[in-house]
């Protein structure tokens, strides 16, 4: 089983940006620990900052991966381009939030990406990176 995991603008900051929405460490110890945890599954991680490069690794990662954990981040609530990427791809998708983006700015409850996910966590911290990858294990 292959998962790749996407972020979006900003989670490159996980670890110093906005501790207490967000928690202390930074997605490349997050991401280790996943890579231990999950020894029989093959993961890759992508960030960026660009909605574009965005949108060229959900392409890319379609031909790939069985899974794809996408934390589109601001994006979410913005990217049509995004949203149609998801929706135009084969590959299943798990959005995933860490803050409950729900019990937040109103601008933050709009998902774009939402309708066409497989299924989407929110609000559980960094343990709904481990939830996403793990509802992809669960289904084989
Ligand atoms: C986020 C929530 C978004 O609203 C925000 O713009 C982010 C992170 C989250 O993981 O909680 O950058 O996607």
């Amino acid at each position: 089983m292959k998962i790749m995991i996407i972020n979006g603008p900003n989670l490159n900051l996980l670890g110093t940006r906005e501790p207490d929405t967000y928690g202390n460490k930074s997605f490349e110890a997050y991401f280790s620990e996943l890579q231990f945890k999950f020894t029989n599954t093959e993961l890759s991680y992508f960030q960026s900052n660009i909605e574009g490069e965005l949108i060229d690794e959900l392409h890319k990662a379609d031909k790939d991966f069985d899974g794809i954990v996408l934390n589109a981040a601001a994006y979410t609530h913005t990217s049509v381009g995004i949203a149609d990427a998801v929706k135009g791809i084969k590959t299943p998708v798990v959005e995933v939030h860490i803050s409950n983006t729900h019990s937040r700015e109103e601008f933050r409850h709009k998902s774009y990406i939402a309708p066409n996910a497989k299924g989407v966590i929110l609000g559980f911290g960094l343990l709904g990176y481990n939830l996403a990858i793990q509802s992809f294990l669960n289904e084989k």
